[in-house]
């Protein structure tokens, strides 16, 4: 374990150096419509204009000071973690967030495409694993936050831009909407603003690329047992689907992989995020769900999901729900969030490690402690191992399933 310590502070001083050489693979944006901001290192549209979206003015400064005063901005940075003040720092800053990415196989110099950045809190990750980033972000103060948190990574350029309007020659490996789509109706608009959105997002996919899209279910458990709707603050707005119109909306189980078909995606793989996508303590695949033998309840039971309205009273207890809900095979249709990895060609790079069955972080240790669980249905006994891949030094242990 006291190997990792030295390892954050490695990847930290190395990164830079070692990114040089990617900076310039990737193509810059001049010509494009886009000017590079001296001030915050961002390519601006020229015909930028305001973006409706924000977490508060006063709480968006608070978390550019945060960043822009930490010495350590990794995603497993404990100086961020100390930040953490209330829901919208935790969103941005907490190493939770990159949990979410671990399932996924990305080699070095993998292109990405980051539609809806946010704040960095993913294309941090991304960058540190050493892809060719590209993230886009409407709002010029998130955008300016989000390469405040990549300073160091010269593999990561930010775009200020709504996507609908992005410019590039480029196609990329790998395109992502983390907690973006819902959006389609409120900053793609038209008929039919979900279906516009995918199609941008396949416009810039390579033929043998990836889109990866994680979203909340209209119908998580959570929604039914008191929780506010994550996007509205109100009780059952996405179960009675009453969202304003023009907002934001999500999706059902079915209905999401009708619409991702309908997208003409070839081949479409669900994820379960345990509690939800935005703070993954256990990843779940569908194919995981076949294995009879393991009560995924009990470990899907122990994440006690979240309103982030910051209320908490609750009708029925979840973890004694879930088992009946897995006795009769609807986890995937109450799982509280989705992460859908889409392809337009069977012969598609796959980029989902296939020899695990369940991910499990132990998010609520110091950054050089961290470690996640790998169960394994293949492996026999317990390896343990450092997975060199990630930010921070964290533990693979593959464990037999009895
Ligand atoms: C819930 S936040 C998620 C941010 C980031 N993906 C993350 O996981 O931390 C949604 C973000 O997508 C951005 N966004 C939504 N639709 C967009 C569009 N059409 N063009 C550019 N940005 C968009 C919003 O401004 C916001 O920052």
């Amino acid at each position: 374990m006291t190997t990792s310590i030295p390892k954050q502070y490695f990847i930290k001083e190395k990164q830079p150096s070692g990114t040089t050489m990617l900076e310039s693979k990737i193509p810059t944006f001049v010509g494009m419509g886009y000017r590079l901001d001296s001030d915050t290192g961002v390519w601006v549209a020229k015909n930028n204009t305001d973006f409706a979206y924000s977490d508060g003015d006063v709480q968006e400064k608070y978390i550019f000071n945060a960043v822009r005063t930490s010495r350590d901005v990794s995603c497993s940075s404990d100086e961020l973690s100390t930040k953490i003040k209330d829901w919208p720092s935790e969103y941005h800053l907490s190493p939770v967030r990159s949990n979410l990415m671990a399932p996924f196989q990305i080699k070095q110099e993998t292109s990405i495409l980051e539609l809806g950045c946010g704040m960095g809190a993913i294309t941090r990750y991304y960058g540190e694993i050493g892809a060719k980033v590209t993230a886009v972000e409407g709002s010029l103060q998130r955008a300016t936050i989000a390469k405040e948190r990549c300073r160091d990574l010269n593999n990561v350029r930010v775009v200020c831009d709504n996507f609908k309007n992005f410019q590039t020659d480029e196609k990329f490996d790998i395109v992502t909407l983390i907690g973006v789509m819902e959006y389609s109706p409120k900053f793609i608009g038209g008929n039919d603003p979900f279906g516009e959105c995918l199609a941008i997002a396949k416009s810039f996919l390579k033929p043998e690329g990836t889109v990866i899209i994680a979203i909340e279910n209209r119908l998580g458990l959570k929604y039914w047992n008191n929780c506010a709707e994550d996007h509205t603050n109100g009780l059952f707005d996405s179960i009675h689907d009453t969202y304003p119109p023009n907002t934001v909306s999500t999706f059902g189980y079915e209905e999401l992989k009708n619409v991702l078909t309908k997208a003409g995606f070839v081949s479409v793989e669900f994820l379960f995020p345990f509690p939800d996508y935005k703070l993954p303590s256990v990843i779940l695949h569908e194919k995981s769900l076949m294995q009879k033998e393991i009560r995924f309840a009990s470990i899907i039971g122990q994440q006690f999901s979240r309103d982030y309205s910051g209320q908490s009273n609750r009708y029925f207890s979840e973890q004694l729900a879930w088992h009946t809900i897995e006795k009769n095979g609807l986890i995937p249709h109450f799982s509280n969030s989705f992460l859908c990895v889409c392809t337009l060609s069977p012969d598609a790079c796959p980029i989902v490690s296939k020899d695990w069955v369940v991910k499990i972080y132990n998010s609520s240790r110091s950054a050089c402690f961290l470690k996640f669980i790998t169960r394994s249905s293949a492996s026999r006994g317990v390896k343990h191992c450092c997975d060199l891949g990630l930010s921070c030094c964290i533990e693979t242990w593959c464990c037999v399933i009895p």
